[in-house]
C-alpha cells in the first residue's frame, strides 16, 4: 500500500517561532502536510527522538564568489558554500549579486546566476548591491528587478569602490519606496575611516590589529544614525546589518521607539570575538578581520542586550571568506605593510547556528522560540520568503533541520566544509548540533553524512518583505 507521506519525522520535538509541541510531521511533495501524533508511517521514516525539529535556518547575510577587486578571491564557490551552508543546519541562504561600477545590475543578476544555477545544495535567492545608481538603474533596472523577486538591495556607506553618498543613497530608498522593497545598510563613516588609517599608517601602526582602531565604534554609530535619518526624510523601511554593538543597537532602539521602521541584523563575531584576536603573532590577526570590526566584551554584552529585547530581528553570519596563507586572501601582497590590504571578512556560514545555540539556548540567554526567529523565521517575514520558509507548518516547505542540543563540538576547520583555510571560531566549544538538514522534504545531510546532490537547491525569487509596501513617492 502506497503512504500519504514521502517522508515522516517521528517523535521529534518541534519549534517554532512560537510554539514547541511533541508531534511528528508528514511531508509530501517537498511541503509539510501533517503535523499531528502518531502519524501511519511515510515512505521513509526519520526518528527524531531527543532531538529539536527546528525550521531549516536562513541566513539572509553571506557573500559567496563575489568580486573583490583584481588581486583578491572568496574562498567560496557557490557549490563549497552552500554545501557548508547545509551541514551548518541551513536550508536557504540570500547571497548578494553586487553590481561593479560600470556594469549594469541587470549584468550583475546574469553573472551571479551564471555562478549558482545548478550548483547550489540549499535554495538561494539574491540581495543585489547597488554601487553605481545610474539614471537607467533607478529608473529601469531596479524597480524591474524587484519585480523579479529581488525585493531587496544593499547600499554601502564605506568602501572605495562601493559607497554611495547621502544624495545617491536617498535616490535608492526612494526607489525602494516606491517599489515596496528592503534596503539594507552597511553603515560606516567612510572618510572618518580613511582619515583614520592615515593617521595609523603614519604613526607605523599598520597590523592587524589596528583595523580595528581604523573604524571605532564611533564611525559606526555615527553612519548608523545617517541612515536612519536619510530613512526617516524618504519614509521607509531600513536594516542596519552587522551592528557590532551597543552605540549603534542603541541608535536602533531609539529610532524604533520614535515609531520609525528601522531593523537590526548582528552576527556571530559580535557575540564570541574581540577586537584582542586581531592581535595575533605573524599575521594570525588577520584572520579575524572583517568590518564593523569586532569589539570588547561589552560591546558583546550589548549585541546579547539586541537579540534578547528585539532590537534586532535577525542573526546572520555575514560569510565572507577569505583563505588566511594565499595572496589573493588574507595574505595580500601588501597585507603585512598595512591592515588596510587584508581584506575584509570572515567565513562563518556553518558554525553561525551552533555558536547562537550553544551561546543563547544553552546558556539560558534566548529562548529556543526566540533561536527559532533570529536564525529562520524573521529572515523569512523580513525578505519575502514566509511562510514557503522559514516555519513548521502545514502548506510550508518541508525545510527542516534535527537538531541535538546535547551535542558537544569543539570548532575547527578539519570539521567544516566552507573553502576557506581556517575557521576563526578553532578551538571554540559548543553545545548543540545540527544533524540532520531536509530540504523540500528530501535529506541533504544525514547524521553528518552528505546524502544530497549539487543543483538540489533552487533559485528563490522573492515576495515583497512584510515590513515594506508599495507606496507614492514622498511629498516634501
Ligand atoms: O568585513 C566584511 N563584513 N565583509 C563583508 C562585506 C560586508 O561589508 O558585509
Ligand atoms: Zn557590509
Ligand atoms: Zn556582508
Amino acid at each position: 500500500m502506497t503512504s500519504e507521506f514521502d517522508l515522516v519525522i517521528r517523535g521529534g520535538t518541534v519549534v517554532t517561532a512560537s510554539d514547541t509541541m511533541q508531534c511528528d510531521v508528514g511531508v509530501r511533495d517537498g511541503k509539510i502536510v501533517a503535523l499531528a501524533a502518531n502519524l501511519p508511517p511515510g515512505a521513509r521514516d526519520v526518528d527524531a527522538t531527543g532531538l529539536l525539529v527546528l525550521p531549516g535556518g536562513i541566513d539572509s547575510h553571506v557573500h559567496i564568489d563575489q568580486p573583490n577587486g583584481p588581486e583578491t578571491v572568496q574562498a567560496d564557490t557557490f557549490e563549497s558554500g552552500t554545501l557548508s551552508a547545509a551541514f551548518g543546519g541551513n536550508t536557504t541562504v540570500l547571497p548578494f549579486a553586487l553590481q561593479q561600477k560600470g556594469q549594469s545590475l541587470r549584468d550583475a543578476v546574469r553573472d551571479y546566476h551564471a555562478k549558482a544555477d545548478g550548483e547550489c545544495y540549499v535554495d538561494y535567492g539574491f540581495h543585489l548591491i547597488v554601487s553605481d545608481p545610474t539614471e537607467q538603474l533607478l529608473g529601469q533596472d531596479l524597480p524591474a528587478l524587484v519585480q523579479d523577486g529581488y525585493t531587496s538591495f544593499k547600499v554601502f556607506m564605506t568602501y572605495e569602490d562601493l559607497r554611495l553618498d547621502d544624495r545617491q543613497i536617498l535616490d535608492v530608498m526612494s526607489v525602494a519606496r516606491e517599489q515596496g522593497a528592503l534596503v539594507m545598510v552597511h553603515a560606516e563613516n567612510f572618510d572618518a575611516i580613511r582619515f583614520l588609517t592615515q593617521k595609523l599608517e603614519n604613526e607605523g601602526k599598520t597590523a592587524p590589529l589596528y583595523h580595528g582602531a581604523s573604524r571605532p565604534a564611533v564611525v559606526e554609530r555615527e553612519a548608523t544614525h545617517r541612515a536612519i535619518s536619510l530613512a526617516e526624510l524618504v519614509d521607509v523601511p531600513i536594516m542596519i546589518v552587522h551592528v557590532s554593538g551597543r552605540e549603534s543597537m542603541e541608535q536602533i532602539r531609539w529610532a524604533q521607539a520614535r515609531g520609525l521602521k528601522i531593523y537590526g541584523e548582528t552576527c556571530p563575531q559580535y557575540l564570541v570575538l574581540t577586537e584582542a584576536d586581531m592581535d595575533g603573532a605573524d599575521m594570525e590577526g588577520a584572520k579575524f578581520v572583517c568590518s564593523p570590526p569586532p569589539r570588547d566584551v561589552a560591546s558583546q554584552e550589548a549585541c546579547w542586550e539586541g537579540l534578547e529585547t528585539g532590537v534586532f530581528q535577525v542573526f546572520s553570519s555575514d560569510h565572507c571568506p577569505f583563505r588566511f596563507r594565499e595572496a589573493t586572501g588574507k595574505m595580500h601582497p601588501k597585507a603585512r605593510s598595512s591592515f588596510r590590504w587584508v581584506p575584509n571578512g570572515i567565513p562563518g556560514i556553518e558554525t553561525r547556528l551552533p555558536i547562537l545555540f550553544s551561546e543563547g539556548v544553552t546558556k539560558g540567554r534566548i529562548s529556543i522560540n526566540r533561536f527559532v526567529a533570529l536564525t529562520a523565521t524573521n529572515h523569512a517575514r523580513m525578505y519575502g520568503l514566509y511562510p514557503r520558509k522559514g516555519t513548521i507548518a502545514i502548506g510550508s516547505d518541508a525545510d527542516i533541520v534535527l537538531w541535538d542540543p546535547a551535542r558537544q563540538v569543539t570548532l575547527s576547520q578539519s570539521l567544516l566544509h566552507h573553502g576557506a583555510d581556517y575557521t576563526p571560531y578553532e578551538g571554540f566549544d559548543v553545545t548543540g548540533w545540527p544533524v540532520t538538514t531536509i530540504l523540500r522534504g528530501t535529506i541533504v545531510v544525514e547524521n553528518g553524512v552528505l546524502c544530497g546532490a549539487k543543483g538540489g537547491g533552487t533559485f528563490l525569487s522573492r515576495d515583497l518583505p512584510e515590513q515594506a509596501k508599495p507606496r507614492a513617492p514622498a511629498v516634501f
